[in-house]
């Protein structure tokens, strides 16, 4: 039996954990893993590289994905997953397992449809999957808001500022909700909340009646650019408000326990179910529990808004 792994999309703090598992669990089981390098580029480029239980050495700790990653847009077509299909059959590949966020998981389930086995490890700083209750790299991209919360408020309170921190997430606002509520965003700007700025200004400004000397407002980026907000919100409360948006850097970084373990297990569990021949699935962690669940059922689940997660923010950050 020979296991191909490879990263595909964003990467994510813990991929490296994830291929970590993958590989320590296939060679305990004498099963030859090759690591597919740059995503689906790499497979349609054909580098291709086997991996021993000295290639994952001392990666645990490691932001960044070892494998690289890309975004391929030929792969995107119909001829693009066919060549790639060829590509795995070509060499002896007999099962892939991609590491990746919606549309890597997508690619895989094309791939499935081509009728190759494949495995899915759901790593992306966005935790926007309806079917896991979180992906590899969010707990570390939260810590990293977080950390950049603390240092932002520390000048936003000594200038009496408001401060927008736009954090990353495409259409799903996990990553400002979570970040929110640990760091004690006085308001948080969401896709998933219909945005009414007048509602927010007043709660800014009646939290200064009240003697609060600084705001911070986490904006999930599905909402749009920090600027246009900044604009509005000091017009609007005629404080002087400032912007960040924290970009790239929650994307890196080494990654924390949360995703280390998580990626442990999900690499783990990934290569065990196809063992069992349970391919074409995607490792969830759902409830506390590591599941193997079809790659298109778990791509329909929709992905459950934390409303109450928004309620105690907002009640807390009165
Ligand atoms: O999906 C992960 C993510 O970091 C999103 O949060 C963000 O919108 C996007 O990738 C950025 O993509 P790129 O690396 O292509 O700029």
């Amino acid at each position: 039996m020979r296991i191909g792994v490879l990263t595909s999309g964003g990467d994510a703090p813990g991929m490296n954990a994830a291929i970590r598992a993958v590989v320590r669990t296939a060679i305990y089981h004498n099963i030859e893993v090759y690591g597919i390098q740059r995503g689906y580029s790499g497979l349609l480029e054909k580098e291709i590289v086997p991996l021993n239980v000295y290639s994952v050495a001392d990666i645990i700790q490691k932001g960044g994905t070892i494998l690289r990653t890309s975004r391929s847009d030929f792969f995107a077509t119909e001829a693009g997953k066919k060549a790639g299909a060829a590509v795995l059959e070509e060499y002896g590949i007999d099962h892939l397992i991609i590491i990746g966020g919606d549309g890597s998981l997508n690619g895989a389930l094309a791939l499935e449809q081509l009728g190759c086995s494949v495995l899915g490890i759901p790593g992306t700083i966005d935790n926007d999957l309806g079917c896991s209750d979180y992906t590899i790299g969010f707990d570390t991209a939260v810590t990293t808001a977080l950390d950049a919360i603390g240092k932002i408020r520390d000048t936003t309170y000594s200038h009496n500022r408001i401060n927008v921190i736009q954090v990353m997430g495409r259409k799903c606002g996990d990553i400002a909700l979570y970040s929110g509520l640990s760091g004690g965003a006085e308001a948080m700007i969401l896709p998933e909340v219909e945005t009414d700025l007048d509602a927010i200004c007043e709660r800014l400004l009646i939290g200064k009646d009240r003697g609060k000397l600084h705001s911070i407002v986490m904006l999930a980026e599905g909402c749009g650019d920090y600027f246009d907000y900044c604009e509005k919100i000091q017009e609007k409360t005629q404080v002087i408000t400032k912007g960040t948006n924290l970009g790239y850097i929650q994307r890196g970084g080494s990654p924390s326990n949360e995703d280390r373990n998580l990626a442990s297990f999900m690499g783990y569990h990934a290569v065990e179910a196809l063992i069992r021949k349970e391919s074409g699935r995607v490792i969830v962690k759902q409830k506390g529990e590591f599941l193997a669940v079809p790659l298109l059922e778990a791509l329909d689940m929709p992905k459950i808004f934390r409303q109450d997660i928004y309620d105690i923010a907002s009640i807390l950050s009165i």
